[in-house]
């Protein structure tokens, strides 16, 4: 029998196909685009994601027989702001999670509210990509839009609402929502009051392994699919590729060098930070995490190659850089604003340091190292609160880049491990689906049987000195560029 994972990114949907025993047999991607309105938007339309979905889908069980598949399940861009009417129909394009209209609403939030109680409702406090800021923003600009939400949901919820009707979310996506009690596990009534929504217009919940219904017959139908094909809520992308890496149960991390970079940390019990500069959500094995975000992190990669030196061979540009821990050139990757630890949407990217014997290496190399130093801020945080943390998993598209790895491990002086099978949260959703088909027992039991480690890389003593300081000039500089920032955005 085959489980299907879903992964519905931010520049692509990735579909994978993985037998019972947790073989990869097959995986296939359509991507689609997402739309800037204005500096600083980010939009895509879920029909669109819906389209491109099927689209993958026929691909992967082209070859297969289709009544052997018995689950899916999935992994999906956080936050995002997803509307449907009375009817179901979409109302608006998504605002999605590195969207940053909403620095009014947030501070009216961390502010007005403030973020003592917000902390108290949600073990959160309000950031520009969060929901529940997206709800206050189109309640304010688009009433009209706002009178007519019959139902909110978070993006990978519209497909599993595509697929078998019901509308429904997990705990690990709703604690990106600001609408959820993440240690209690529910909606906070507080929330929806501040927000003008009540519970009926918010989806179901369902922990990530569990299974909220099957296929509608006209989907089994159009794809030859058995009509008990069951599907479960899965996760957000960082928790499910948590899942896929096998960051569960008490511990462990999770970096992921993606679109945006997380550093992920898994947890048996409920903890936030007394500043709330990492996120305190759930996490897909039923569990908790913590975690820090940087907002632009292999899309600085993607920017500064593609838009700017106009090449693809990003492989070729990194493999002429050899030495570490000696650049004087210094990237802030803040081409969105950033979300950790500063929570400030005026923040903006910069290169620093250059003098006449600059190359194009040493600044292709200050944008590699100035996405693992913004994610160096965040390990700091989880250092200060007692968290003692030897080694990570890498995954994400920057995991594939050996440069990358090098530099994570020496930044952050951590055996950088490397896995067998590089899928992350579509992997983490097929194995939520078998777990949900009654397959394994647990997260942490499938977890354990599939995911092993490739290869580790180890952090050199010479090149973390030398990493030290640079870091410590890195964290100096956005402070002394704070105020100025504010002043740099005219649109
Ligand atoms: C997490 C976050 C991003 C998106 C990217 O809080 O905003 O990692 O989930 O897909």
């Amino acid at each position: 029998m085959y489980f299907i994972g879903i992964d519905l990114g931010t520049s692509s949907v990735k579909l994978l196909l993985m037998s019972e025993d947790g073989v990869i047999k097959k995986s296939v991607s359509r991507d689609y685009s997402i739309s800037f309105p204005r500096t600083g938007w980010a939009e895509q339309n879920p029909e669109d994601w819906y389209e491109q979905t099927k689209d993958a889908l026929r691909e992967l069980i082209a070859d297969i027989d289709k009544k052997e598949v018995e689950g899916i399940g999935f992994g999906g861009q956080m936050h995002g702001l997803v509307v449907l009417d009375k009817d179901d129909n979409v109302i608006r394009p998504t605002i999605l999670w590195n969207d940053n209209r909403t620095a009014q609403e947030t501070e009216y939030l961390n502010k007005e509210i403030g973020t003592d109680k917000l902390s108290e409702y949600t073990a959160n406090i309000a950031f520009a990509g969060f929901t529940a800021p997206k709800i206050l923003w189109m309640r304010k600009h688009e009433p009209e839009n706002f009178n007519r939400i019959a139902k909110i949901m978070l993006p990978k919820d519209y497909i599993a609402y595509k697929l078998t009707g019901v509308h429904c979310t997990d705990p690990s996506d709703a604690s990106g929502t600001l609408l959820f009690d993440v240690k209690n596990k529910c909606w906070s009534k507080e929330m929806m009051e501040i927000c003008g929504v009540t519970e009926d217009q918010l989806p179901s919940l369902y922990e990530s392994y569990e299974v909220v219904g099957t296929v509608k017959e006209e989907i089994a139908e159009e794809f030859g699919l058995s009509k008990d094909v069951k599907v479960v809520a899965g996760a957000g992308d960082n928790a499910g590729a948590a899942v896929g890496t096998g960051t569960v149960g008490e511990g462990k991390c999770n970096i992921s060098v993606g679109t945006s970079g997380t550093i992920f940390i898994s947890s048996e019990k409920f903890g936030v930070d007394k500043n709330n500069a990492l996120h305190s959500f759930a996490h897909a094995d039923g569990n908790y995490h913590l975690m820090g975000v940087v907002l632009s992190a292999a899309s600085c990669n993607k920017w500064w190659m593609e838009d700017i030196l106009n090449t693809t061979d990003f492989a070729g540009e990194q493999e002429k850089i050899k030495e570490l821990g000696k650049n004087n050139v210094y990237f802030l990757p803040y081409l969105m604003g950033e979300r950790s630890p500063h929570n400030d949407p005026n923040a903006r990217g910069t290169f620093i340091g250059m003098t006449m014997e600059t190359s194009r290496e040493d600044m292709t190399l200050a944008m590699m190292e100035g996405v693992i130093f913004a994610m160096r801020d965040s390990y700091e945080i989880a250092k200060s609160l007692g968290i003692k943390i030897e080694r990570t998993n890498m995954c994400g598209g920057g995991a594939k880049s050996p440069l990358w790895r090098r530099i994570l491990a020496n930044v952050l002086n951590l055996k950088v491990d490397i896995l067998e099978v590089e899928e992350g949260p579509a992997l983490g959703g097929a194995m939520l689906a078998a777990v949900g088909c009654g397959r394994y027992s647990s997260v942490e039991e499938i977890a354990e049987k599939v995911v092993k480690v490739k290869e580790t890389v180890e952090p050199d003593p010479e090149i973390v000195a030398l990493y030290e300081e640079r870091y410590e000039t890195f964290r100096s500089i956005y402070p002394s560029l704070k105020d100025l920032f504010k002043t740099m955005n005219v649109d």
